[in-house]
């Protein structure tokens, strides 16, 4: 092990290898962390890993899938070898196939997100959990979306978001098991908050978003370097604390 491993804190990012997850792993490497660049395609994960690196920036390469319980321990398994983990982001996530119309979705439609969005945190926040517990300021992150916000869906003037019986409620989903492990984890220090990073522009929505990566990933700088005694259990973006 060498000095920056026991000097610097260490970032995890899931699904780092474009998108507002790239620019979380680089806004995070750029505050000083050293972060391991969460992964699942070889390529993909080697390229970004050279992108961030020519910047200067203290990064490596951690393959994750985070449907895939071997991909995910071996991930853990790294991080424990590479010093431990102070920050997780649990960024990783799809759509699925689109339109989402409630009265045509198959289950396996269903699952395929809720695997990925939902169940893909389970898997990596838990395997990483002991880690996190001897970090001296560990954070959770989750990458959420106001499109789950049921009170914003429902909202009488402007409701937000479109008809979605998988994505939208993936999130919903997420922001509720937020909500769950910040009480469960109430005490140890591990503050545990979602956010949405706005409508940016990504290979998700076919670069419809009107935000950039960079934009995006601001809240979530923010919510991996909440001081000590900051809050845990909320879900926010730039403009602050939204309803659930
Ligand atoms: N864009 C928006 O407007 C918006 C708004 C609200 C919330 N979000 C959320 O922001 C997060 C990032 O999305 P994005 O817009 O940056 O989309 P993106 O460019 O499509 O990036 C998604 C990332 O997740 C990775 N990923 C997907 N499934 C994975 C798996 N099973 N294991 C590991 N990595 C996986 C992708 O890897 P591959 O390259 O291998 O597919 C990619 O790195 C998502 O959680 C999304 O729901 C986005």
């Amino acid at each position: 092990m060498t000095d920056h491993h026991t000097t610097k804190k260490t970032a995890l990012v899931t699904g780092a290898n474009k998108g507002i997850g790239y620019e979380i792993a680089a806004g995070l490497a750029r505050l000083g962390f050293r972060v391991g660049v969460g992964a699942r395609d070889t390529t993909r994960r080697t390229d970004a890993v050279e992108k961030l690196r020519a910047e200067g920036l203290d990064v490596f390469g951690v393959p994750l899938d985070v449907t895939d319980d071997a991909s995910v321990a071996a991930a853990a398994a790294l991080l424990e070898r590479e010093g431990g983990l102070d920050v997780l982001v649990n960024n990783a996530g799809i759509t699925g196939a689109m339109p989402q119309l409630p009265t045509q979705v198959t289950p396996e439609q269903v699952l395929e997100v809720v695997d990925t969005n939902v169940i893909g945190v389970f898997r990596v926040t838990n395997a990483v959990l002991p880690l996190l517990r001897r970090s001296t300021s560990p954070r959770v992150v989750n990458v959420s979306s106001t499109v789950g916000s049921l009170a914003l869906q429902t909202a009488q003037a402007e409701p937000v978001g479109p008809i979605s019986a998988v994505y939208s409620p993936t999130k919903s989903y997420l922001n509720a098991v937020t909500v769950q492990y910040a009480k469960e984890l109430a005490g140890t220090g591990i503050l545990v908050n979602a956010g949405c990073p706005g409508y940016v522009a990504t290979d998700l929505n076919d670069h419809q978003g009107i935000r950039t990566p960079e934009q995006g990933a601001a809240i979530f700088l923010e919510l991996a370097t909440l001081p000590d005694d900051g809050p845990s259990g909320t879900f926010r973006d730039d403009a602050g604390v939204q309803p659930w």
